[in-house]
């Protein structure tokens, strides 16, 4: 009797200081008890029950200075923020009246089939998360038949990630325009010998990466390598160094996305990085409305990728409805990789089922039906 009074008494004492308390970053509440958690410890998957948490999950877990490298943005996180809240000014279009009994997510992007109109965006450095690094991102996307893009800035090597996939999944690569020119050379023919089947190229770090506050309280500033120098006529040279189709990343201009429908591009990848270069950066969804409005045969002639802040299903049926064919998840699969493969995996499938069900919940069966009718953007003021 004693000693359980004793007992009780103890754990009174130490609950509060053993209890995590994590700061949530403004993120929507939907009830994660992190009370039993440990700091520093994993906790366990059957806790997570969205991305949001996934983050909560990362941020208990990694060293404060991993975890800033993955979360940081450009200096005022504005654009980083503006891509977290720039979904909640959308409505979404519910209508009744269609059959919704058989769900269809499938899509091509770039005429490969996936399974799922939304992809793992190239990050750099997996690593920090899992020591699998970018072995659990492939393999997870190959068993769920999703594409994954790996970062040329990668903790693996071009072929060690291609050999994680799965027997013929579909890979594309990330690739920066290096100013060292024998090693884009390289890098593109490594690209294309392992066998990934497209590049998307980072166009718009102009040599230089956006002041990220956050983490560089933890690293030193360093030379991007990037070249500076990126025009029209260095596109052209580089559209020769490769057979591969090339999508330009980070357009984020309608002006651009036009640009690159007349030299032929087969799609475009409208991204302000995660708010990670330019802070102020329009979000992807105020960028398709501005091409909607502008240059509209832009969606006829080309392919049209989008990311930032998607969290939700709902985020990405924004995107989709929006006009983008393919939706990209960034930060989300970084934090997942927690858990390696494992975490991956759930990732993907609390995603498909926020996606599915806001589908069939919008009486929208397939996702090439989603059009313009599905959004009302009235409190976007562009
Ligand atoms: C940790 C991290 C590393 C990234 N590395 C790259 C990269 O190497 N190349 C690139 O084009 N984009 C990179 N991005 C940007 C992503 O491809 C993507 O555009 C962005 O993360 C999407 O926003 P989200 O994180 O809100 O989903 C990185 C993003 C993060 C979070």
């Amino acid at each position: 009797m004693l000693s359980a009074m004793f007992f009780s008494l103890l754990c009174s004492v130490l609950w509060p200081t053993l209890a995590v308390t994590i700061d949530m970053e403004g993120l929507p509440d939907t009830g994660l008890d992190t009370s039993s958690w440990t700091t520093g410890v994993l906790p366990p998957l059957d806790d997570i029950w969205d991305l949001n948490d996934m983050q909560i999950a990362a941020k208990n877990v990694l060293s404060k200075k991993f975890y800033a490298s993955y979360r940081t943005a450009a200096l005022n996180e504005y654009t980083y923020q503006a891509n977290l809240g720039i979904y909640s000014k959308v409505r979404l279009n519910g209508f009744a009246f269609t059959d919704t009994s058989n769900i269809q997510t499938s899509t091509t992007i770039l005429g490969f089939n996936f399974s799922q109109p939304f992809f793992i965006a190239p990050a750099a450095k997996a690593g920090h998360a899992n020591k699998s690094a970018e072995a659990s991102l492939a393999s997870a996307a190959g068993k769920a038949g999703i594409l994954y893009v790996p970062s040329i800035s990668s903790t693996l090597s071009i072929e060690k990630i291609a050999k994680a996939g799965q027997a013929g999944q579909v890979m594309f690569h990330q690739e920066y325009v290096w100013s060292n020119r024998s090693r884009l050379t390289d890098e593109l023919d490594r690209i294309e010998a392992a066998g990934f089947k497209a590049i998307f190229l980072t166009v718009d770090n102009t040599g230089i990466n956006g002041v990220r506050t956050r983490s560089m309280r933890f690293t030193e500033g360093s030379d991007t390598g990037h070249a500076t120098n990126f025009d029209l006529p260095a596109l052209a040279a580089l559209r020769n160094m490769t057979s591969l189709p090339i999508v330009p990343k980070g357009i984020k201009t309608w002006q651009d996305a036009r640009t690159c429908l007349a030299l032929g591009f087969p799609a475009i990848y409208v991204s302000n990085h995660g708010g990670r270069v330019l802070d102020g950066a329009p979000t992807a969804a105020e960028v398709l409305l501005d091409i909607r409005r502008h240059a509209p045969e832009v969606f006829a002639g080309m392919e049209v990728y989008a990311d930032g802040g998607v969290r939700r299903g709902t985020d990405a049926l924004i995107l989709l409805a929006l006009g983008a064919r393919a939706v990209g998840l960034g930060r989300p699969p970084m934090f997942a990789n927690i858990w390696g493969e494992a975490g991956v995996s759930r990732m993907i499938s609390l995603f498909a089922t926020e996606l599915a069900t806001s589908m069939r919940l919008m009486g929208v069966a397939d996702v090439h039906q989603l059009n313009a009718s599905h959004v009302n953007t009235n409190q976007i003021v562009l």
